[in-house]
């Protein structure tokens, strides 16, 4: 008896420490990043294979050849579902603990992947309505990958029995170092509109609200004779079923739940890993910055998060004549700052181009050493480990001329391989100056900047942009490639981080908000903190609604101005804002207000009917202040003149870098990146030690130096 209940208060204590255990677990996912990456190592370097796609005789050469080059890890199996079950329920592991082996053999660590974004063949033959079904009602087939709907349930369970397996084989390799969760989540620009959609959309939304009543509410529904007699009802606004502009509290749940529904898919089989998986394995997915509908933000089971990125594709002209060959200085600059702040807060980069690639409008050669300068990006950014896609050009298959590490001979080292050789014995040179406590120096943590994104505001305004002329994310850009002007260390921040780290703090356009967030912005700027708001800010509330007051009310006594409105130029005519004796052209958008007593008017409009109104305002908040921007410009020297004057009145001081040039600071590092087309001379003090390359940088150059 004695014994029997000695056993039974053994199992409560192992059951309370196993709660515990995963309540501290759930609580820390993500924070706990840090313990997967050793201190001493700067950044990891990995490079994508397939053995499904190669003559088994190949895989050891290629394997040895990778870990000839210096790469730490390689990364399996996103595709191969097919592989791995020939036939439903009937796994074939074998091939791949051949080439687990075969990198454990070679001193690599793996990242294994999941495979869902390509069900096999026998699969959507049997449940052919798994597959997604596009606005036009065409049934994507197989052929393709990610045809597979995130909303059916059928899919949900293979997916589920998969990624069992899959972790049950490989959860205690220590070959494998971590796991990838599907490939660039996203459905490549489908929207999905099938019947499981419709159901789960349904779903949500009675979730979401309860009642029909609370719906049509919200979503305004008396207007039009909208009103729903219940869920069944309502279907997923479709631009073809509802030619005229369809309800925007409609459009704004639609994105939420596609949003919600990648982020399930992958939180989902997160938590499968979880459960059979070692604890020194990490988990990550790898998105595309900015690809709708996914959201980071919303994948939080996730360790940390990775992106993905392809910058020389003839879509972005860079900086100067040989621009097209590097791509713009602040695209990979933007990612770093937007992953590195997300649920984990360190990233990795899953994919980076390797050379020429095969999917661009046309696909130029990249600049010699872009692809180096990209890597020392990723690694400035704090990147804690870059991979390539792909280690083979493939010979057969939807990427031929793809390039990868090696040309289609199997064995030579393309440019780009050669470049990742160099950079990886140059990078662990620099481990002996390496240092992950060095403080960040007083100029470059005064400079540090937060720019606070909300991506309702961003879907909202893209459905009614109001104008042609209008563009979120250009808006936001403007600010962005300033702030990189400034050489300041930038972070995109949620409404859910702490704001009180950023001696300035700009809210681009945040359209939709409540007054929470406007109190917690009056508190920054009472605490000594520079606000910037920016036009088109506090015009609704969160489900999309204007406000029963003033447009923006909400925002008046903050900014110290009221009776806003806002006026669009034709797109070949231009305005000006005038400040201190200066005229900026405008005409994208401009917020126009009446200053109250106490507020300067820094910039005011100096014509149309509104001439003498202000543009741009400041006042004092407590120890800090409240800048608001009214105007949109083309070329953002409005905007750059107020940041430079603001900074300077808060004592900031500023770097004037040329356009294309990047200088970052990490862990005792400076690293100045040079995009342009041209030769450039940065300023480095004569007391500091020149790690890698010089003070005169050629186009593609880097140089590294600690002061
Ligand atoms: C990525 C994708 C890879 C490959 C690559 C080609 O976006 O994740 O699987 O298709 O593009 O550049």
């Amino acid at each position: 008896m004695r014994r029997y209940n000695l056993k039974v208060k053994k199992d409560v204590i192992y059951l309370f420490a196993t709660v515990c255990l995963l309540l501290c677990d759930t609580m820390l996912y993500g924070q706990l990043a840090e313990r997967f990456f050793k201190s001493e190592d700067i950044m990891l370097f990995g490079t994508y294979y397939y053995p499904e796609q190669w003559p088994r005789e190949q895989w050891e050469r290629d394997i040895e050849k990778m870990a000839e080059m210096g790469f730490d890890f390689t990364h399996y199996g996103e595709f191969a579902w097919g592989a791995m079950e020939p036939q439903e329920g009937q796994y074939d592991f074998s091939w791949l603990d051949t080439a687990v082996g075969l990198a454990e053999k070679h001193g690599l660590k793996v990242v294994m992947c999941t495979p869902t974004p390509t069900p096999p063949v026998w699969l959507t033959e049997k449940h052919p309505d798994v597959l997604t079904k596009n606005e036009m009602g065409i049934v994507i087939q197989h052929g393709r990958r990610q045809h597979a709907s995130w909303s059916s349930d059928t899919y949900r369970e293979y997916v589920e029995k998969i990624v069992t397996e899959l972790a049950k084989r490989y959860g205690n390799s220590d070959v494998i170092v971590g796991w990838q969760i599907d490939n660039e989540p996203s459905h490549y620009g489908v929207v999905d509109y099938s019947d499981n959609a419709q159901r789960k959309f349904k779903v949500w939304l009675e979730n979401k609200y309860e009642t029909i009543d609370h719906l049509n509410a919200t979503w305004g529904n008396a207007f039009w004779s909208q009103t729903y007699e219940n869920f069944e009802q309502v279907r997923i606004p479709n631009a073809r079923e509802l030619p005229e502009k369809a309800n925007p509290h409609a459009m704004l749940d639609f994105q939420r739940f596609c949003s919600d529904e990648v982020a399930s898919f992958v939180n989902d089989q997160a938590d499968v890993l979880r459960q059979y998986i070692s604890p020194d394995q990490w988990i990550t997915t790898n998105t595309m910055p900015n690809h709708h509908p996914v959201d980071p933000n919303r994948m939080d089971r996730l360790d940390f998060h990775t992106y993905t990125r392809y910058l020389v594709n003839g879509g972005d002209n860079g900086h100067g004549d040989q621009g097209f060959r590097m791509g713009s200085s602040n695209a990979l600059a933007f990612h770093n700052d937007t992953y590195r702040n997300y649920p984990g807060k360190v990233y990795g980069v899953m994919e980076l181009q390797p050379g020429q690639v095969n999917w661009g409008g046309y696909n130029p050669q990249p600049y010699p050493g872009a692809i180096r300068l990209w890597l020392y990006h990723v690694m400035a950014g704090g990147g804690k480990f870059v991979c390539n896609y792909r280690f083979r050009q493939p010979l057969k298959g939807s990427e031929q001329y793809h390039y990868g590490m090696i040309l289609t001979d199997g064995v030579t080292p393309s440019p780009g391989g050669e470049e990742y050789m160099q950079t990886i014995k140059e990078m662990a040179a620099l481990k002996e100056n390496f240092d992950r406590n060095a403080r960040m120096p007083e100029d470059v943590a005064r400079r540090k900047t937060a720019i606070l994104y909300d991506i309702d505001s961003e879907w909202e305004m893209n459905f009614q942009p109001q104008t042609w002329q209008w563009s979120s994310r250009g808006h936001l850009m403007k600010y962005y490639n300033t702030f990189k002007s400034f050489g300041a260390s930038v972070d995109i921040i949620s409404d859910n981080d702490d704001f009180e780290a950023y001696p300035v703090l700009v809210v681009p356009a945040y359209e939709l908000l409540d007054n929470d967030l406007v109190d917690r912005w009056r508190q920054y700027a009472e605490n000594g903190g520079q606000l910037v708001i920016t036009c088109r800010t506090g015009q609704k509330n969160r489900e999309a609604q204007l406000w029963e007051m003033k447009l923006s009310e909400p925002i008046y006594e903050l900014i110290g101005a009221e009776n806003l409105f806002y006026d669009h130029l034709p797109p070949d005519k231009w305005s000006v804002v005038k400040m201190d004796g200066n005229d900026y052209a405008w005409n994208n958008w401009g917020d126009v207000v009446t200053p109250k007593s106490g507020t300067d008017v820094w910039g005011a409009y100096d014509d149309q009917f509104y001439e003498g109104k202000a543009a741009v305002t400041h006042r004092k908040v407590g120890k800090g202040s409240v800048t608001f921007i009214g105007a949109d410009t083309d070329d953002g020297k409005l905007e750059k003149e107020v940041l430079k004057k603001l900074y300077a009145g808060a004592n900031i001081k500023t770097l004037d870098l040329p356009e294309g040039v990047i200088v970052e600071w990490r862990d005792g590092f400076y690293i100045a990146l040079n995009y342009s087309s041209e030769k450039q001379t940065i300023h480095i003090p004569d007391k500091a030690t020149i790690l890698i390359g010089s003070k005169e940088l050629e186009p593609a150059g880097v140089t590294v130096w600690k002061e």
